[in-house]
């Protein structure tokens, strides 16, 4: 067996397919982006990118996959401001969501989109926000489970409208998202690229998206500030990381094609479909998103540890 160093390996890599591991259900807005990604990334690797979805505990179980794998360029983990951040206030991770993984590029990112059920008899967002206080319970709002981004998202919502959620976590905010057109929650403070399908059908409400700007593919549903929650603004950007010890090089391979697909006109128009932003072009390289990560979770932290959420 000829027992590659580090130079060695780089030089053929890759030399056989790469997993991207998606730490939330198919169908879901991370699965769909990071497909999307994957599939041109091929083009300039030359190998298939499988998308592996390794689901639970808000995307921290996938995370520590791909944190445990070879650092040998084959397992890439895909996630986000939750899983690469919010999941390190909540969670005893047995990984450092730092020390254990290399930053290879920053993806594109998604405003928020606030959601209900077709059945909440609100025509806006200041009339959602006096049902769902009228409300004798908690209302529901589905998440992708404690730590995830519709869960980040929910908390922040809590703390500037002031109303109580129960939340409810599933795999990913796809399936989420068909109990919501179901009826089966209330709610959903999700990515924006998730829901918007839905909320063109008729299936679901939108209220508003949590930039402070109208969202390219969602023009007719108003900012947060025009609907009267101002200031609630959240994008959730999400990025490719490998493990610690990954040779240099083959992280420049894997940002290089990234970059080729974030810049392929094709790819750009059909994530701006689905309402994502593309990353400025100069926070591609592997060092920004380090840099973005860790003032990530400076910004991030407080608000999440003072939520003291529990998870067993
Ligand atoms: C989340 O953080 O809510 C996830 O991104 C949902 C998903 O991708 O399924």
């Amino acid at each position: 067996m000829l027992a590659f160093t580090g130079a060695g390996l780089a030089q053929s890599y890759p030399a056989h397919p790469i997993t991207i591991i998606v730490p939330f259900s198919a169908g879901g807005p991370s699965d769909a982006m990071a497909r999307v990604l994957g599939e041109r990334m091929k083009q300039s690797l030359g190998e298939v990118l499988l998308i592996e979805n390794v689901t639970g505990a808000g995307g921290s179980i996938g995370v520590g996959r791909a944190v445990r794998s070879a650092p040998d360029g084959y397992t890439v983990s895909f996630g986000h401001l939750g899983t690469h951040v919010a999941n390190g206030a909540i969670y005893k991770l047995g990984y450092d969501l730092v020390a254990d993984l290399e930053p290879v590029v920053l993806l594109p990112s998604n405003p928020m989109i606030i959601v209900s059920k077709n059945a909440v008899p609100a025509k806006s967002l200041k009339e959602l926000l006096d049902w769902l206080k009228s409300r004798p319970q908690p209302p529901t709002a589905g998440t992708a489970g404690a730590g995830s981004g519709s869960h980040i998202a929910g908390l922040y919502f809590e703390n500037v409208s002031g109303i109580k959620l129960q939340y409810v976590p599933y795999r990913g905010t796809g399936p989420a998202l068909n109990d919501l057109v179901a009826g089966q929650i209330d709610i959903i403070v999700d990515q924006t690229s998730n829901s918007i399908n839905q909320v063109r059908a008729g299936n679901i409400r939108a209220y508003a998206v949590t930039d402070s700007k109208r969202v390219e593919n969602a023009k007719d549903v108003p900012t947060v500030d025009e609907a009267g929650l101002p200031g609630f603004h959240m994008t959730l950007w999400s990025g490719l990381w490998v493990p610690k010890g990954t040779p240099k090089e083959i992280i420049a391979k894997l940002n290089a094609a990234a970059v080729e697909a974030l810049n392929d006109p094709a790819v750009q128009k059909q994530l701006e479909n689905l309402g994502l932003q593309m990353p400025p072009k100069d926070q591609l390289t592997p060092e920004a998103l380090g840099a973005w990560q860790k003032a990530e979770i400076a910004k991030w932290w407080p608000m999440i540890k003072a939520a003291n959420v529990k998870v067993d």
